[in-house]
C-alpha cells in the first residue's frame, strides 16, 4: 500500500518535527493545529519551539511546497492517505492523563472519514495509557465515521524522540513499535516506514496496541528510574568523605548490562514527558488495582533532589535568605527551550520562598521562562551579567555555553565567589580556593 500524502495533527515538539522530517524526505505533508497563532507562525517559516536544525528544514519544506498548513480537518483528510495524531496528553490535577485532546482529534477525523472512499490509516503517536487506542480512539472514530476496522486502519505507534535531538531521532530511531489490531493496518504502517527509511529500516516490533502503549510508558518509567537510582547514590556520596558519584556512575556504567547513559546525577528529571508519564503510569496502575512501588520511589527521589540542592546551597553560603543568586540554565535540559516541569524553575521557586534574590540566564529558554517566573526574578542577557555581584552561582542546566566557566571569572564578577554544580560539569580542582560544592560529591577524604 502506498501512503504518500500525510497529515499530522498537533504541531508541537513531536508533530512539527515529524512534519518537517517527512516533508524533507519528499512526502507531501499537511500539518494541522487548533492553535491559530501557531499555524500562522509556522506558515511564515518561524518555529514556535527551539530544536536544532528545525528552522532550516522548515524553511526548505515550505519553499519546495512539501509542507502545507491548515486548520480544516476536512481539507486535511480529503487530501491525505494517512494521519498521525500528535496532540498533547497532559496530566490532570490528580496526575491521571487528560485524553480530551486525543478524543477531540479522533472525533474530527472520524467525522471527515464518513465520506472518504479510499482506505485511510490513522496512527496515534501521542503517549496514551494502555487501552486508549481501542477504548477511546477506535470507539470515537467508528461512532463518527460509521466505518469498521479494515474499512479504515488504526495503529498506535509510540514516539521515542528526545527534545534537542528530535530530527536526528526521527531519522534514526532505535526501533519502531507498531501496535495494531488487524494485519492490514500494521502492514500499511510498516510499508510507510520502509518508504521513509529506505535501506536503513530500524528494527521493528509489531504487537497489540495495548503492548505498544505500555512499552512507551515502561520505557520512560525505566529511564526515570535509572536517573533516580544514580541520584539516590549521589545522596549517599555527599555524606561519604572521598566519594564521587561521577566516578561511581562511570564504574557501574562500564557494566554492559547497565550502560552509562542516564546515569548522570543532578537535579533530577523534568520536561514534558517523564513527570507526566511516571505519575500517569502510577495512576493507571491504581485504576486497575496494581501498586507500582519502584515508580513511587523513583518520583520520591526525584522530588528530594531539589531539597538536596537547596541544602547544599544553604551550607555553601550560610543560608540563602537575602543572598543574590545567579542561576545558569532554565530549560529542562540543554538543546531545547522547553521549561515544562523544569527542575531549574522548581529550584528557583524554592530559593525565592527562602528569601533569595535570583537572577537567571539561559541561551534559549529566557522567553518561555518569563511566562512562568514573570517578575519574580531578574533576567540576564549574558553569563557575565548574570554573575555580576552575586553571592552564589548555581549551574542548573548543562548547556555547553556554561562549560567554559572559570574561577577567575567568578572572582572578578561575583561579590563572594561560590559555585554549586548541580549537573556535575565542572572539575572541582579548577575551583580550588573558592567555595565549591556539587551534587554527589563527598568532602575530600584527606
Ligand atoms: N515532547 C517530547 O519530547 C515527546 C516525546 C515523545 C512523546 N511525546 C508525546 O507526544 C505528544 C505530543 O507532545 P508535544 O510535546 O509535541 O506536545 P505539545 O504540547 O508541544 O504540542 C501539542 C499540540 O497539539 C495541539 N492540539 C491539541 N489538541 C488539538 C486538536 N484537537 N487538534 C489539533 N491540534 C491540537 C496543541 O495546540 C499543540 O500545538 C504527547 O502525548 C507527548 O507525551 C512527546
Amino acid at each position: 500500500m502506498h501512503l504518500e500524502r500525510v497529515a499530522v495533527v498537533g504541531l508541537g515538539y513531536v508533530g512539527l518535527s515529524l512534519s518537517c522530517a517527512l516533508a524533507s524526505k519528499g512526502f507531501k505533508v499537511i500539518g494541522l493545529d487548533k492553535d491559530y497563532e501557531k499555524v500562522r507562525m509556522i506558515e511564515k517559516g518561524l518555529t514556535p519551539i527551539y530544536e536544532e536544525g528545525l528552522d532550516k528544514v522548515l524553511g526548505e519544506v515550505l519553499d519546495n511546497g512539501n509542507l502545507k498548513l491548515t486548520q480544516s480537518y476536512e481539507e486535511m483528510i480529503n487530501w491525505t492517505d494517512i494521519c498521525f495524531i500528535c496532540v498533547g496528553t497532559p496530566s490532570r490535577p490528580d496526575g491521571s492523563i487528560d485524553l480530551s485532546y486525543v478524543e477531540d482529534a479522533s472525533r474530527m477525523i472520524g467525522k471527515c472519514l464518513r465520506n472518504k472512499k479510499k482506505y485511510y490509516l490513522v496512527v496515534v503517536r501521542s503517549t496514551i495509557p494502555p487501552g486508549t487506542t481501542v477504548n477511546v480512539v477506535k470507539k470515537v472514530i467508528e461512532e463518527e465515521s460509521g466505518k469498521r476496522l479494515t474499512d479504515y486502519g488504526l495503529c498506535f505507534n509510540p514516539e521515542f524522540l528526545r527534545e534537542g535531538k528530535a530530527l536526528q531521532d526521527i531519522f534514526n530511531p532505535d526501533r519502531i513499535v507498531i501496535g495494531c489490531l488487524d494485519e492490514t493496518s500494521g502492514e500499511a504502517l510498516l510499508d510507510f516506514y520502509k518508504s521513509f527509511h529506505g535501506d536503513n529500516v530500524p528494527p521493528v516490533l509489531v504487537t497489540t496496541p495495548t503492548n505498544a502503549e505500555l512499552i512507551k510508558y515502561a520505557n520512560n518509567a525505566f529511564l526515570a528510574m535509572k536517573i533516580s537510582f544514580i541520584n539516590m547514590i549521589s545522596q549517599l556520596c555527599q555524606n561519604l568523605p572521598g566519594a564521587d558519584v561521577k566516578v561511581v556512575a562511570e564504574g557501574i556504567g562500564m557494566d554492559k548490562r547497565i550502560g552509562r547513559e542516564f546515569l548522570d546525577a543532578g537535579l533530577g528529571w523534568g520536561g514534558s514527558c517523564f513527570p507526566k508519564d511516571t505519575i500517569g503510569l502510577l495512576k493507571f496502575g491504581e485504576s486497575i488495582g496494581v501498586r507500582l512501588p519502584i515508580l513511587e520511589a523513583t518520583i520520591e527521589v526525584n522530588d528530594s533532589q531539589i531539597s538536596n540542592a537547596i541544602a547544599l546551597a544553604e551550607k555553601l553560603v550560610g543560608g540563602v535568605y537575602g543572598k543574590n543568586i545567579a542561576v545558569l540554565g532554565l530549560a529542562f535540559k540543554p538543546g531545547t527551550d522547553d521549561v515544562r516541569e523544569s527542575r531549574s524553575i522548581r529550584l528557583i521557586e524554592k530559593l525565592l520562598e527562602r528569601g533569595a534574590r535570583v537572577r537567571v540566564h539561559d541561551p534559549k529558554a529566557l522567553e518561555k521562562s518569563r511566562e512562568v517566573l514573570k517578575n519574580k526574578v531578574s533576567y540576564a542577557s549574558c553569563i557575565e551579567e548574570c554573575l555580576q555581584n552575586a553571592d552564589l552561582c548555581i549551574l542548573a542546566t548543562e548547556w555547553s555555553e556554561y562549560k567554559g566557566l572559570k574561577r577567575e571569572m567568578l572572582e572578578k564578577l561575583m561579590k563572594h565567589p561560590a559555585l554549586l554544580d548541580c549537573r556535575r560539569i565542572y572539575d572541582p580542582r579548577e575551583f580550588k580556593g573558592i567555595k565549591f560544592a556539587a551534587i554527589g560529591l563527598g568532602e575530600p577524604s584527606i
